[in-house]
């Protein structure tokens, strides 16, 4: 499936696309291996805390078009992205500075970006810090057999760590869905979005450190039937928070990932995070409500308890529906509401 930003990146950038990957042109460095030192920073879990709408004691149910028991989706046991290794919270930094003597000098080393798209076994140097490259993230085989990558820039996982390095195309620094994204993130990290939060990133933003997210992604959640009941109160409370948040982001089915025993979708591309009105996420939401087995007034309804009929986050739903189809929905909430 083509997403917008896909789409955007196929039109503007496609002719200009740089040749295959040439050897990147680094400056080799010793690798430095993970230790088990006292946790210098704190294990994978993006902030939660101080959510602007009270938490739940049971997710509320958001109603599915049919009655009938939903069958669990049996992918959802299915990893798709790798496992963080055994000790996530494990530090970046192990205290090896290489040939370096002291902390300052390894930190004063200049940056090493691999050239784009990079490849596996680049290597990286950041803010003092090195990242080896390991497999490509997102990987899937289509239906006519050949090989393509989930979204358009290419995601790393970092050798030995939970980590991953994206490297945006540099053609999209001035596109603020692509080139803000550190903004975005920087931003992210105060708000109780559960998303795969930034480690360090270079000095144009265009190459990101960040935390690996392991769970199965929403695309192939989606794959293999309709939503959970887990899966939907999940969505419901993801919708609550950005609709609360007055937030959006891109919602696409291939940036969240499901965390079975967390119950929760965690954001992975933090690219196109922004204000908006309720309707931006909604919309997203609302228009793969098929592929999610969800019905629309249904879920409407669910949210509109979950936030309060006398909030002012769902009295936003209520006035800014603009499209007739959103429009729609709300008419049917409210018919429903009648009978
Ligand atoms: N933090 C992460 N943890 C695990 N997998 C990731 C992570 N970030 C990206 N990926 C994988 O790489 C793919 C592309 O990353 P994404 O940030 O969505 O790129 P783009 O901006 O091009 O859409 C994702 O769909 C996912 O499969
Ligand atoms: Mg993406």
């Amino acid at each position: 499936m083509m997403t917008a930003r896909r789409f955007l990146w196929t039109l503007l950038l496609a002719p200009a696309a740089p040749a295959p990957a040439a050897a990147a042109k680094v400056e080799l460095v010793p690798v430095e291996t993970a230790r088990s030192a006292p946790a210098a920073r704190p294990a994978l879990q993006p902030t939660l805390g101080a959510p602007l709408i009270a938490p739940l004691a049971a997710p509320l149910a958001v109603p599915a078009p049919v009655p009938a028991a939903i069958p669990a989706a049996p992918a959802a046991q299915q990893t798709v992205i790798p496992s963080a290794p055994a000790d996530p919270g494990a530090p970046i930094f192990d205290g090896d500075f290489g040939d370096k003597t002291s902390l300052a000098e390894a930190v004063a080393a200049p940056d090493i970006i691999p050239e784009w798209p990079g490849r596996t076994g680049d290597v990286a140097r950041i803010a003092g810090r090195t990242y080896v490259l390991g497999e490509r993230l997102g990987a899937v085989v289509q239906a006519n057999g050949h090989g393509d990558y989930e979204g358009t820039n290419p995601v790393y996982r970092v050798k030995d760590q939970p980590l991953v390095v994206k490297l945006i195309h540099p053609g999209f620094k001035e596109i603020g869905l692509f080139g803000g994204e550190r903004d975005a993130l920087v931003e992210m990290a105060r708000l109780p979005i559960a998303h795969s939060g930034l480690v360090a990133s270079s000095a144009d933003g265009l190459v990101l450190v960040k935390e690996l997210v392991s769970g199965v992604s929403l695309r192939r959640v989606t794959e293999a039937g309709p939503l959970s009941p887990e899966q939907r109160a999940a969505l419901l409370e993801m919708a609550a928070l950005y609709v609360s948040l007055g937030r959006t982001a891109d919602l696409s089915l291939t940036n969240l990932v499901w965390q079975e025993k967390e119950r929760r979708l965690v954001l992975i591309d933090s690219g196109g995070f922004d204000f908006a009105q309720p309707w931006a996420p909604l919309g997203q939401i609302l228009s793969r409500r098929n592929l999610f087995g969800i019905d629309g007034a249904g879920f409407l309804s669910a949210l509109r308890k979950r936030l309060g009929p006398d909030s002012p986050a769902w009295r936003a739903v209520e006035t800014s529906a603009r499209s007739p189809a959103y429009q729609a929905l709300l008419a049917d909430l409210h018919d429903r509401g009648r009978r």
